[in-house]
């Protein structure tokens, strides 16, 4: 137990976390120089491309140092605030964390939220100025941000390049020297938290956890805490580059663990596995469910794939216990499904996954937060309205509250004016105001979670040049005041068009919405009135003009045989539009109202 040290790498977006993991794994020899081109902790394809570590793995290093055998525990955190459970967990899991800082961005507001999130867990820290090969790197002014922050020596600060390997044995010292080695008792009975867990399609669930106390066996009896489901560890072992299966896992040490289990949802992150014979008394703390922050309606673009669409998303369920799902129907749209998501990132790649891995083209609804409304009938009880058509109707409802979050904005003190403005835009109000140096200022707000939904990254991306970094946590419920707001086209209205929104800002985004529905609507043989309405009051309209004539003729004449091609083929990439009513409505309309400025 003295020579294991749990390690996790935190950084900000982009700042080299899963570069320098590959250098660590190359130079303890955990992976060969081909292996490591492939970048090793992202596995899947859509991580790599998005170049977002979205699951956490772990991974073990022997190394060799002063006359003795290390093993090192490299967990892998994800770096997206949609993952901040998964993250917390990860370190939950260590001793120590490399605070990884890019030597030309400097700090960041994930750096600041991962750290709190490590210091919280009393992790040893060790702060890593990267990319210093950079020709924009800033090493001086950016030692002297870390100092300021952790309130250690500069000479504490590792210099090192993820790219070029430089400072890398200097980490694997520090990680020696100064993470201490994990303590527990061996003799206690079984305690090991769940960090994670990772689909296989043809071994089940593989649980990834850290031995607190006791040993867990092969062939042992295990029990799960949070689910109180018993089952065989019919294989434990350790996570090399491949896994190595052992007889016994003991305390402090990382390992894997292969029960059979063939559902996500049974393994839960944070969740404390015991022995069934000798349980311990306690489980380890802070296990939570994750609960999804943002709905929307998916729907099949045919019909008929409905079936195929509910058996995809079923699949995708088994390996993404996070995503939930249940059948709805839509006047609109037909049936299909009211998905609960972690964020509008976890949304996209759900959705991407879908069309990747299952060839399903879907239709996605207007996004929205989960809101608690309450009527006059039954003042005490709440509703949980995850739907536009779950809103009790105005006259019977008594009240309604929106998840509210605390957000972290790091940007340059140029920005400081605009920055505010769009929060208060947004509903924001300030809590705190903090220089970190003279041209770095952190803003603490408190908003409504559905105002982050819409559009905010992009604005505050915009409005800040790019350098303002963002984070933010769930602060729970507060009162607002929420309208629907319907989109009628042709005079019916579209259910799935409707989106929640603030009373406030009801009428000027229901005429934002019109205006732009007017550019995404396809143009017919037609006029097609397009409105929106609150209630039975109409507060807007536009209207998609119909074709000329002889513009019809151009894109529609021509010989059948050549017009049933150009179908078929248009029908083959399948399109993302729907056809309601008479009216073709593309996939961008349904997003519109995300997209207003
Ligand atoms: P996420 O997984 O998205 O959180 O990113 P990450 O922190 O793992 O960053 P990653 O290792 O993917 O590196 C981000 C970008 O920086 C990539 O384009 C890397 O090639 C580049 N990069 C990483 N380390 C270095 C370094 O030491 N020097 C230079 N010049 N570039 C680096």
């Amino acid at each position: 137990m003295k020579n294991i040290r749990n390690f996790c790498i935190i950084a900000h977006i982009d700042h080299g976390k899963s570069t320098l993991a590959d250098r660590l794994l190359g130079f303890t020899g955990a992976v060969t120089q081909r292996e490591e081109q492939a970048q090793l902790l992202d596995n899947m394809d859509l991580e790599r491309e998005r170049g977002i570590t979205i699951k956490s793995h772990a991974i073990q290093m022997n190394y060799h140092y002063e006359g003795e055998d290390y093993i090192l525990n490299l967990i892998d955190t994800p770096g997206h605030v949609d993952f901040s459970y998964e993250v917390s967990r990860s370190i939950a899991a260590c001793e120590g964390a490399l605070l990884i800082v890019d030597a030309a961005q400097s700090i960041q507001a994930q750096t600041i939220s991962n750290l709190y999130l490590a210091l919280e867990n009393e992790l040893e820290i060790i702060p890593v100025l990267n990319k210093v090969d950079l020709p924009s790197a800033n090493p001086e002014e950016v030692t002297d941000d870390i100092v300021d922050l952790l309130d250690c020596d500069p000479e504490d600060v590792i210099h090192a390049s993820g790219k070029t390997g430089f400072g890398v044995e200097n980490i694997l010292k520090a990680i020696i020297e100064k993470i201490p080695a994990p303590q527990g008792n061996p003799e206690a009975p079984l305690k090991a938290l769940i960090f994670d867990s990772v689909y296989n399609s043809y071994r089940g669930i593989e649980t990834y956890f850290r031995i607190i106390d006791g040993s867990i066996k092969k062939g042992e009896k295990i029990k799960f805490m949070a689910t109180g489901k018993d089952y065989f560890a019919d294989e434990v072992g350790t996570l090399n580059l491949r896994q190595s299966p052992k007889k016994e896992i003991k305390t402090g040490d990382v390992g894997y663990l292969i029960t059979g289990i063939k559902t996500a949802s049974e393994v839960k992150v944070g969740d404390t596995i015991t022995s069934l014979v000798n349980p311990t008394a306690e489980r380890i703390d802070g296990f939570e469910n994750v609960k999804p922050m943002v709905y929307a309606g998916i729907y099949p673009v045919d019909t008929e794939d409905y079936e195929e669409l509910r058996a995809s998303m079923e699949k995708l369920q088994l390996n993404d216990a996070s995503l939930v799902f249940q059948p709805e129907s839509s006047a609109a749209l037909g049936f299909g499904f009211r998905c609960g998501f972690l964020g509008m990132l976890h949304m996209e790649i759900i959705q991407e996954r879908l069309e990747r891995e299952f060839d399903m083209t879907v239709i996605t609804t207007v996004p929205n937060v989960s809101y608690h409304a309450f009527t006059k009938k039954q003042p005490d009880q709440i509703i949980m309205v995850n739907n536009p058509t779950d809103l009790p109707d105005p006259s019977s409802m008594d009240r309604v509250e929106e998840p509210y979050i605390r957000a972290s904005i790091i940007t340059k003190s140029d920005f400081v004016g605009q920055v505010m403005s769009l929060c208060i835009e947004k509903r924001g109000e300030i809590v705190n105001q903090t220089y970190l140096t003279t041209e770095r200022v952190e803003l603490i707000f408190d908003m409504p979670l559905a105002e982050i939904v819409f559009d905010f990254y992009d604005r505050l991306k915009t409005v800040s040049k790019g350098y303002a970094s963002f984070d933010y946590h769930p602060t729970g419920m507060r009162p607002s005041k929420l309208v629907k707001v319907d989109i009628l086209l042709n005079g019916s209205s579209v259910d799935a068009l409707s989106a929640l929104i603030h009373a406030d800002n009801a009428h000027h985004i229901g005429k934002k919405m019109c205006e732009k529905l007017k550019e995404l609507i396809p143009r017919q043989q037609f006029d097609i009135p397009i409105q929106a309405a609150i209630g039975a009051k109409i507060i807007s309209r536009e209207t998609t003009k119909a074709l000329r004539k002889d513009v019809t003729a151009k894109c529609y004449g021509g010989d059948i045989s050549r017009k049933r091609k150009l179908l078929e083929k248009q029908k083959k990439g399948k399109k993302r539009m729907r056809q309601v009513g008479n009216v073709e409505i593309p996939q961008e309309a349904f997003m519109a109202v995300l997209k207003l400025n």
